[in-house]
């Protein structure tokens, strides 16, 4: 009786639950970890994403498992005829992943609308913008135009996506002549500030302070980088 348990009736059942329970639970928990613990975390459109500081955040934000759309107009950065910008191949190298790029400037609203339409976007990180101090006190209209108007139409379309989540690129421009040292959130912006870059970013954070009030929704992040250190 002993014998006929150990060689036939023990090894049947154990490879029924290996067929039948085991394996399946596998299954199970491996789809689990894939579709809830290890999910993306989500899509994120990076505009200005084939810039300098949008192409490491690029790079950022596959390697911690968000999928990326990534736009910009390449004023200011390379890309051979109708090929990826180089920074992006880049970071295709780099992360072993892919990103949907496309080339749109945010001031286009039908185009942007189509991306909007065409992905589903949980979130926006705002890079685009013209930067350089020094031109803009030369060229202000072309700076307020691509930072105001351009920051504008892209919250205008993520609003009529209902896509209201965004980390606005901003600058430590925006505190102007610091009125006391080391800069904290609470230093005043706007006041003082020495040029029309510095105070397209203030507008532009001004928008968002009143998107944000009129709809409880909206969730905005001003950052301020200066020299490379995360302010606020
Ligand atoms: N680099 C810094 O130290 C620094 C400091 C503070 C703030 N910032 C801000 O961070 C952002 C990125 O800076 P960066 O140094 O990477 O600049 P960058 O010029 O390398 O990147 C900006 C990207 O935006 C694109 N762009 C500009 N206008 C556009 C438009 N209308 N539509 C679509 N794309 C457009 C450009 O082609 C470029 O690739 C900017 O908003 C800048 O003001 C940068």
């Amino acid at each position: 009786m002993l014998s006929l348990l150990r060689n036939r009736l023990i090894p049947i059942y154990f490879s029924v639950a290996v067929y039948y329970v085991i394996i399946p639970i596998g299954f199970v928990t491996k789809w689990w970890l894939t579709n809830e613990i290890m999910a993306p975390n989500g899509t994120i459109l990076v505009t200005g994403g084939a810039g300098y500081v949008g192409s490491h955040t690029v790079v950022e934000l596959l390697q911690n498992n968000y999928s990326v759309i990534a736009i910009d107009n390449l004023v200011n950065c390379y890309a051979e005829k109708n090929q990826k910008p180089e920074s992006l191949k880049r970071v295709e190298q780099i992360t072993k992943k892919t990103i949907v790029f496309h080339d749109v400037d945010i001031r286009n609203r039908d185009a942007l609308d189509k991306i909007f339409k065409s992905h589903k976007i949980d979130a926006v990180i705002h890079f685009a913008a013209l930067k350089a101090v020094g031109e803009s006190v030369q060229i202000p209209l072309a700076y307020y135009q691509n930072n105001i108007a351009g920051s504008s139409t892209l919250f205008e379309v993520m609003q009529s996506n209902g896509v209201k989540k965004v980390v606005f690129s901003s600058s430590a421009t925006v505190y102007g002549i610091p009125q006391f040292l080391p800069i904290t959130e609470e230093h005043p912006t706007g006041q003082n500030c020495t040029n029309p870059y510095g105070k397209t970013k203030y507008f532009v954070e001004e928008i968002l302070k009143d998107v944000c009030t009129s709809d409880p929704e909206w969730k905005a992040k001003l950052a301020k980088t200066h020299l490379g250190f995360l302010i606020t």
